[in-house]
This record gives structure tokens, sequence and C-alpha cells, in this order.
């Protein structure tokens, strides 16, 4: 069967991570999804630097419309970022009967409702799993490992840019806007780093795993958002001193009035695993009926981790359209040629 072919909106960080890894991991990648996968056309404005990314084989382009009007093309990534153009495209993309897998959290937390509408009107998917958390498949464990539960909260840390600053503010005593320096130059904040410091990016995390745990349409309007801006250092100080430590939640939770939607600066019991996730991580603790409280923990953004996520969602979508059955749900890619003599 041949690979299946996918058209790339964007090679920034997060697409140029997604070729690499992609490559690097190809002969894996085709035994789990069943089928290759091969990134065939990528669309970007500086078609020079694009090309010297993925070499002469494959066809870059500076009109995203070229890589959705292919018909050779089944999944289109779009990881441009932002609610403008980003919108138009998936939408075309979807029109166009395309499979769209994207990381764009606020395209999705503002528009999802109309986009999912259009994907499920078309028979397509609209794969997400790099937008919340970035390399943590939490996604898949809220809509996979535990679909059998009865969500009662998540709580998670899932903004890498203001833990980093919470962080470094902490254990070297610096200041708000050196921090957030700092995190610019190492390449965790957003374009806009308001959208960090304000607790937006996470308000958009939390909003899509809202959707996913409570079955809720996406409404990011709803989320009481409060940002790290107001904190200094005496606050993290005094917390410290009490036995909590300040980090910014992201929480949703089920209550007798209806689900909370909630990013504020949280005091969090010092010993509690949570409160010693540090630096530019992130992590998410989901509280469910059966399987009681569970903690996913990872990078939260990044080339590679997100890629990682970016991936997942590939071999998902290309097991959908396997010949054998037995690709269509994760199972054992077994090798027994490369067992180790050494049995435990
Ligand atoms: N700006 C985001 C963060 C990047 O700091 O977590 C990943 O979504």
């Amino acid at each position: 069967m041949k690979p299946i072919q996918v058209g790339l909106l964007g090679i920034g960080t997060v697409g140029s991570g997604t070729f690499n890894v992609l490559q690097r991991n190809q002969e894996e990648i085709r035994r789990r999804a069943g089928r290759g996968i091969e990134i065939t056309m990528v669309a970007d404005l500086d078609v020079a630097r694009a090309q010297s990314i993925v070499g002469p084989n494959v066809k870059v382009v500076n009109d995203a419309r070229a890589v959705i009007a292919n018909p050779e093309i089944d999944i289109v990534i779009e990881l441009i970022g932002g609610y403008g153009i980003a919108k138009a495209l998936v939408m075309e993309a979807i029109a166009a009967g395309k499979h769209v897998v994207t990381a764009n959290k606020a395209l999705l937390a503002v528009h999802g409702t109309e986009i999912f509408a259009a994907a499920s009107a078309k028979g397509v998917m609209v794969a997400f799993e790099a937008a919340v958390a970035g390399g943590i498949p939490i996604i898949k464990a809220l809509r996979e490992g535990l679909t059998a539960n009865s969500i009662q909260w998540i709580a998670g840390i899932i903004n890498g840019t203001t833990n980093f600053i919470l962080s470094e503010m902490r254990d070297k005593g610096l200041d708000f806007d050196v921090v957030l320096k700092e995190a610019q130059r190492l390449g965790y904040a957003e374009a806009d780093p308001t959208f960090d410091i304000e607790g937006v990016d996470a308000a958009h995390k939390v909003t899509l795993m809202s959707a996913i745990a409570f079955g809720i349409p996406v409404q990011f309007d709803k989320a009481y958002v409060e940002g790290i801006t107001q904190l200094g250092a005496t606050d993290i100080k005094y917390a410290e001193q009490l036995g909590y430590r300040i980090k910014l939640l992201g929480i949703t939770k089920r209550t007798d009035k209806g689900i909370e939607l909630r990013v504020h600066p949280s005091l969090v019991p010092s010993k509690r695993l949570i409160a010693n996730v540090e630096g530019a991580m992130n992590a998410v603790v989901v509280q469910g009926d059966a399987v009681g409280t569970t903690l996913y923990y990872g990078k939260g953004a990044g080339s590679e981790p997100t890629a990682s996520a970016v991936i997942a969602d590939l071999v998902d979508i290309t097991r959908l359209h396997t010949a054998d059955p037995l690709h269509r749900v994760p199972h054992l890619a077994f090798q027994p040629d490369k067992m180790s003599d050494l049995s435990v």
C-alpha cells in the first residue's frame, strides 16, 4: 500500500521537528500505523529555508492553498498558528475532504465548535493532541485510556512559560521581567507572550480538555482567566514559608451548578507532586470516578516533544486508512528477531 501523503503548512520549530522525527523513526512508525507516512508537500513563506530543511525530494511552495488543492494529499498539518489565515485554511482543508492535524489551541478553543461541526459533516478528522501540553498524550488519555470514567476534575500546569517564570523567581529570586525575557530566548513563550503570562494560553488548553472530559461544547469565552503578572517575589516567598508553592493552574471541574473552567495562580501544598513540577515542564492531574487520581508529566513545548504529539495523530488517522483491520486499533508491533536472549 502506498504511503499516506501529508501536506505541512508552516515549517517552523514544530514543523521541522515533525519532519525530522518522521524521517528518523520512519520504519517503526510505518509498522505501528500499518502504512508509511510521508510529508510530500510543504507550504512556507520562506521557501528557501523550508527547502533546506526537507531536502530536494519534497515539494515546497509559498502558497498553502496549493497544498490543500493537491488531490494526492490525504492529511494537512496546520502549524501556522493564530485565528486568522489558519482558520480559513483549516476550513478549506476540511471542505476539500482532508483530515487535519493541528497544534493550534487558540484556534480550536475559540472556533472549535464550528471547525469540529464542519469536519463531522464532511467525515474527516481534526486531531489536536499537540495543542494541549505538547508531548504529554493527555488528549488520548482523556479520550481513550480514561474513557470508562466519569471525570470529576482536571487540574494542570499547562503553560511552560509561566511555570518557568514562577520557578526561576522562586529559586533565583529574579524579577518577573528578567525571567520572561529568558523564557522568550529559550523559545517557550508564544509569539505574543501576553497569552502566556495572562493565562490565555492555559485557558485555551483547559477549554479543550474540558470539552473532551465533560462532553460540552468548546467554550473559551466561559473561562475565568487570570495570569501571573500581579505576582511578586514576596508572594512567592510568603507562600513558601507557609508550606505552599504558587502554580498557575488550569482547572476544570464537575459541580452541582455545572462545569467550572478557570485559570489562576493557585497555592499548592509543597508536598504535592504537582507542586514540584519545575521549569518549563507541564503536568496534568485527572480525577476519574473509577480510576481515581492519575498524573501525566512531560515537556509541554519544544520541537520534538510537540512533533511526537503531531505524529501520534498522523498515525491514528493512518490506521483508519490501512487495509489491515488489525491496524485500526493500536497493537503490538512485535518483532521477534529484535528480542534479546536475556530473560528476566
Ligand atoms: N507558550 C506555550 C507554553 C507553548 O509556554 O507552554 C506550548 O503550547
